[in-house]
């Protein structure tokens, strides 16, 4: 029995108002809603069309998929958005100056919508793979912000999506830390520890009505693992391995997180597939495909994250195999999934995709040139900053070698020298541990420069060091970027 009314996508688009603020579920493209975004879009561009002024501003947890980010884009319905997105329209719109984003840490979203920083929330939408007779819903493929977004928001819009059955109700952990200055530890001791509630607690009287749909979530196709993705597998593995055989890395092996995107997935992969390690589990933000893999393979015997970012094909294989899953996946609200108390305390080794870094260590995982948005800062720093061991690697090429991915300066810094412990490319890995920056500069360039770039970097540092205790000219920290603009090939650098 359905405690709530059914209505239409566009009957819930009815109740959104130009400069609402909505908070909606979902994390990392899956889980988000789906039918009422693209009836807002549509209800943007009719009122558009009528001369009306009609925006909202969008907080989610993470990504969304096309059916909200580029919906609303494309429609011109949003002006402000925060949280991670990787939408090729909205990316355009923020670098055009239409969207104005806030790119934050994953796992501030939540406390900083509780506390009031990010304005008051007029409405929440949630999807729900099933609502309980009391009302409570049974979240589907991600949480997110869903539980915060539910307790602060005026008002719900629950989209009931039977693409996800009922039976996974159990997977969610549903836990909401109280504020300061009354709040406690997170009693989370291993990557499996249950803490919360398998559904979401909604106050019914906040409840416009259900939209029903059958959508599956939309995520971008992986790339297939290539040589230079295998080998900076290969190479993260090994130093593992190593680190294994040194005993600086316990041999019960410890949780990892692993970032998100092609090269993260191709990474994991990897080192799944390295007998060396022992089977292990994951304290994470996205499960991605390769994890499923492993998990089949005995490889991993345990995933906890916020958000199952899986192609259908994966995702359909969990329902039809849920026996084998149910106890081996656990989905957790981005606070506590990204959370730095947590994440210290298990001694997750976070593995992250930097887009550059520089000859020190600081990474950018954001902003091209310093300027031009990629996705967002994501989970990367809440879990490298708190990791027992931090590693990023990339490429060390970008767009066919035109762009080296080490730099004597990074353009912006999502993550400081001070986070970072390893840098890997498919070059080699440079360990960062317990050196000066003049020592770092030397490792990095020495492991993970490509040949087109190594003299050139030498001759920088060659240049600089000895100068202070960074090694740095002004006039070309940023000489190897400005050739890229200039010329479209940062091996025309001519240090100055
Ligand atoms: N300068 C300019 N462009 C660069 C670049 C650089 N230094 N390095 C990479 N790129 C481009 C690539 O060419 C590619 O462009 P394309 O889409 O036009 O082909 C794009 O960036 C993505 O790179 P790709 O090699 O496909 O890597 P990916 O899918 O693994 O994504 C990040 C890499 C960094 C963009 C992605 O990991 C990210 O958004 N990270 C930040 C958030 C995060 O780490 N979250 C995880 C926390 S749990």
């Amino acid at each position: 029995m359905m405690i709530y009314p059914f209505i239409s996508a566009e009957e819930a688009a009815e109740f959104i108002k130009n400069d609402f603020r909505i908070g909606i579920g979902g994390f990392s493209s899956v889980g988000t809603p789906k039918a009422v975004t693209k009836a807002i879009a549509a209800k943007a561009v009719a009122e558009h069309a009528k001369g009306n002024e009609f925006q909202i501003s969008l907080i989610t947890g993470g990504s969304t998929g096309d059916q909200v980010d580029g919906e609303l884009s494309r429609a011109k319905a949003m002006k402000f958005r925060a949280g991670f997105q990787s939408n090729k329209d909205l990316r355009t719109a923020i670098n055009n100056g239409e969207v104005q984003y806030s790119d934050m840490h994953l796992s501030h979203v939540a406390q900083d919508v509780r506390y009031g920083f990010m304005g008051h929330v007029d409405v929440a939408i949630i999807e729900a793979a099933d609502i309980t007779p009391e009302g409570e819903l049974v979240l589907t493929t991600s949480v997110g912000v869903s539980p915060t977004f539910a307790a602060v928001a005026d008002k719900i819009i629950i989209e009931l999506n039977a693409h996800h059955p009922a039976f996974i109700k159990g997977m969610h952990d549903i836990y909401e830390p109280i504020n300061p200055p009354y709040r406690r530890e997170i009693p989370i001791y291993k990557p499996n520890d249950r803490i919360g509630s398998a559904t979401l607690k909604v106050d019914p009287k906040k409840v416009l009505g259900v939209v029903c749909t059958d959508m599956p979530d939309s995520i971008a196709a992986f790339t297939k693992p290539d040589p230079v993705t295998t080998k900076i597998g290969e190479n993260v593995a090994n130093f593992l391995i190593d680190e294994l055989r040194k005993g600086r890395i316990p041999k019960e092996f410890l949780p990892l997180q692993s970032g998100v995107g092609n090269i993260a997935n191709a990474v994991l992969g990897g080192l799944g597939s390295c007998p060396d390690i022992p089977a292990f589990t994951m304290f994470t933000e996205v499960i991605q495909n390769s994890v499923i893999g492993l998990m089949k393979e005995g490889r991993i015997t345990f995933a906890s994250g916020s958000s199952l970012t899986l192609s259908d094909d994966v995702l359909q294989d969990i329902y039809a195999n849920y026996d084998f899953f149910r106890d081996k996946l656990m989905l957790r609200p981005q606070e506590i999934s990204n959370h730095p108390e947590v994440c210290r305390r298990l001694g997750v080794i976070a593995i992250n995709t930097a887009l550059e870094a520089d000859i020190f260590g600081n990474v950018n995982s954001t902003n091209v040139c310093g300027s031009k948005m990629m996705n967002g800062i994501g989970g990367s720093a809440d879990f490298s900053r708190n990791a027992y061991l931090s590693i990023f690697t990339c490429p060390s090429v970008a767009k066919g070698g035109v762009i080296s991915a080490i730099v004597p300066m990074a353009s912006h810094i999502d993550s400081s020298e001070n986070s970072v412990k390893i840098i890997a490319t498919e070059q080699g890995v440079a360990d960062l541990r317990g050196k000066s920056p003049l020592q770092k500069a030397q490792t990095i360039i020495e492991n993970c420069v490509h040949p087109d770039y190594k003299e050139m970097l030498w001759d920088y540092l060659k240049m600089t060091a000895g100068h202070a205790h960074t090694p740095m000219s002004l006039r070309n920290a940023l000489a190897m970027h400005l050739a890229f603009e200039e010329t479209g090939d940062m091996r025309n650098t001519v240090w100055k």
